[in-house]
């Protein structure tokens, strides 16, 4: 079982579909863009389709963007009388010194501060550089791919030399008890260990979150008096209630009390998420097993996705809901990963990983094996599965795992004929 897990781990098994790349690279890294208006000038139904996908996408969630076909002369037209909003798209298929009157007929009912997107079809220098001197934002030759408007719309609200922003990775169960939390603790301390990344776990699980536990960990404040006090929220509000765990390593924890009940809107944890983000490489989110509207936004809203099943019928069919829901909600994006966690359960009936792999048309990252003494023994002491038995294979497992979802190689692990194999797959995922 073991050896097999560790193939699957290794992106070596052949049953099932290849694990395919998404549109969007995982090592793509494009922050959403904040509340902003946006509207599209279009000359062609092709870039007015791409810019209405691009609107559906998950970064650009809070922008509110408006399509209209007719483009530089349609601009001119609207904004004679009316406020220009936050960025405005200019579709041409006119010739260079064409586009150039008709941008300077619009910088006349333009708003300051307005940016400027164009969309030509001319690849030229010079065009490109009256384009600059005029103060446009953006220059796109057609066709343009919906990620590129992403890229595009996102970029202007991310100054260049911001710091990096950081990565959400949200780790959710199929099923309950299925050891996502466990998964997820430990994943991101290996991130924070092994790769040395700032990272950060909030435990969304705020009646019977673990976390706390499973890092030795009782932290008189955490997530709850965020999410109750969301006018307060910024960067050094968020710092104070974070509990480091190790050099690298923060929890946002859970207070695990029954005191008061915890329903949440939909958009209850956005703000919390938004000030990690601008200040933590790495966001590693607990999510508990539910399916409300936070649940779903928070998963939907993530950079990468880690689904954590077992090896049973319920887990498959659940899994399978969840990876086709969130990959119809993220079609630019990298698909959600999966693993297989508590597989080899003595005298267990399971469902095979080829199975899965079938199912979900992706196999599994991971095929982590049922393994009690060693997951209860770190759980009971409060420690990681790599502080008890640092040479174990599921400790290995899990700095793979935390390679993989950071989307990067490390070499301070590599060892010997592990190494070659996981790139391969890393790039493969990528
Ligand atoms: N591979 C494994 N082998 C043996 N025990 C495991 C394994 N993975 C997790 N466990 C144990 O399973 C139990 C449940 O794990 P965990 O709390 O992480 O699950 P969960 O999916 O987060 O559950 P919940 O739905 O309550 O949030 C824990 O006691 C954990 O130590
Ligand atoms: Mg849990």
């Amino acid at each position: 079982m073991i050896k097999h897990a560790q193939q699957v781990a290794l992106g070596e098994d052949t049953s099932g579909p290849a694990a395919s790349a998404g549109p969007a690279a995982s090592d793509e890294h494009i922050a959403p863009a904040p509340r902003v208006s946006v509207q599209a000038f279009c000359e062609t139904v092709e870039t007015a389709a791409t810019v209405q996908a691009a609107s559906e996408d998950r970064r650009l969630a809070k922008a509110h963007i408006k399509i209209q076909m007719g483009g530089v002369a349609a601009a001119v037209e609207a904004y004679r009388g009316a406020p220009t909003p936050n960025v405005i798209i200019i579709e041409t298929e006119n010739r260079a010194g064409e586009i150039l009157t008709g941008l300077d007929r619009l910088a006349e009912v333009c708003d300051a501060g307005t940016r400027v997107i164009v969309i030509g079809r001319i690849n030229d220098v010079t065009l490109y550089r009256e384009l600059t001197r005029r103060g446009v934002s953006e220059y796109l030759i057609a066709p343009v791919g919906t990620i590129d408007f992403v890229r595009a719309i996102c970029g202007l609200f991310s100054a260049p030399d911001a710091k990096p922003v950081g990565r959400i990775l949200a780790v959710v169960g199929a099923k309950g008890g299925v050891g996502a939390s466990t998964i997820a603790h430990n994943v991101a301390f290996a991130i924070a260990r092994d790769l040395a990344l700032d990272s950060v776990v909030t435990d969304l699980d705020l009646a019977f979150g673990t976390a706390g536990l499973d890092y030795n960990q009782d932290p008189p404040q955490g997530i709850a008096d965020a999410v109750f006090s969301p006018d307060r929220i910024d960067t050094a509000f968020i710092d104070r209630l974070l509990s480091k765990c190790t050099e690298h390593l923060s929890l946002l924890a859970a207070p695990a009390t029954l005191d008061r009940v915890y329903d949440f809107g939909a958009d209850a944890f956005d703000a919390i998420l938004d000030a990690l983000r601008s200040s933590i490489p790495c966001v590693v989110l607990d999510v508990p097993h539910q399916w409300a509207g936070w649940t779903k936004r928070l998963l939907v809203s993530a950079d990468d996705i880690l689904v954590v099943a077992g090896p049973d019928l319920a887990n498959l069919r659940n899994a399978k809901n969840m990876v086709d829901l969130l990959r119809a909600s993220r079609p630019n994006d990298h698909r959600p990963f999966y693993c297989l966690n508590q597989v080899g359960v003595p005298k267990r009936p399971e469902i095979t990983p080829a199975d899965f792999a079938k199912a979900l048309e992706d196999p599994p990252l991971a095929v982590i094996p049922f393994e009690p003494q060693l997951f209860g023994t770190a759980a009971n002491n409060g420690q990681m599965i790599a502080e008890v038995a640092a040479s174990h294979k599921t400790a290995e497992m899990f700095r793979q795992i935390a390679q993989v979802l950071t989307g990067r190689t490390e070499a301070k692990t590599a060892r010997g004929g592990l190494m070659p194999l996981l790139s391969k797959f890393i790039k493969k995922a990528g």
